[in-house]
């Protein structure tokens, strides 16, 4: 028990480093939050320090959310629901970090690497076809939102529903919820493009 709990406040502490900001911050002296969009993740990063730093902290991004679930493998005593519950938590990290104010980002990188970790084929497929709808309409937002979606969905259709299905539902929810900016600015037609210098603020 004691193990478990430490794995999920150490998922938590784990998703809080805020890479984008810390990235910022070092590279260019300012916070992140203060420009482009204003989220902490790597669309923003692009956006306002380029594409080699974009990918730092989308891999960086990612990478915490696989280490979250590896951590909840070794410590959770075999439990289904221990990694699940070390990935959501490292999410919750990543969008409310306690070493930044608990202004952080959107959890879609993170979100990657803990539902690739955890259903690599219902991650993989989803993933396909959030990246094609991203081509199609320069969304990332819209992407990420497809992303979240489906991979819920394909657990489901693929008899999966146990502690997996329930943590991906519960982070479609956050998902849509930190995206909401985004969603009404999507129906409005100002949603930024990929590739667009601007940003809109969150
Ligand atoms: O993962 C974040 C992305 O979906 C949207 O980011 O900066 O365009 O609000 P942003």
């Amino acid at each position: 028990m004691i193990p478990s709990i430490f794995a999920v406040l150490i998922s938590y502490l784990l998703g809080s480093v805020s890479f984008s900001v810390v990235l910022a911050k070092s590279l260019k002296g300012i916070d992140i939050r203060q420009h482009g969009s204003g989220n902490a993740g790597a669309t923003n990063t692009l956006r306002v320090l380029g594409k080699g730093p974009a990918i730092l902290v989308l891999l960086l991004d990612v990478l915490k959310g696989i280490a979250a679930i590896w951590l909840g493998r070794w410590l959770g005593a075999g439990s289904e629901w221990i990694p699940a519950l070390c990935g959501i938590a490292a999410i919750v990290g990543h969008n409310w970090p306690i070493y930044f104010h608990f202004r952080g980002g959107k959890g879609i990188a993170t979100t990657i690497g803990v539902m690739a970790t955890l259903a690599f084929l219902p991650a993989l497929y989803a993933g396909v076809i959030a990246i094609i709808s991203i081509v199609f309409t320069r969304y990332v937002s819209l992407g990420s939102l497809i992303f979240v979606l489906l991979t819920p969905l394909f657990l489901w259709i693929s008899g999966q529903h146990g502690p997996t299905f329930w943590i991906s539902l519960l982070i479609c929810i956050f998902a849509f919820w930190r995206h909401r900016t985004n969603i009404v600015k999507i129906v409005q037609g100002r949603e930024n493009k990929l590739g667009s210098k601007g940003g809109n603020r969150v």
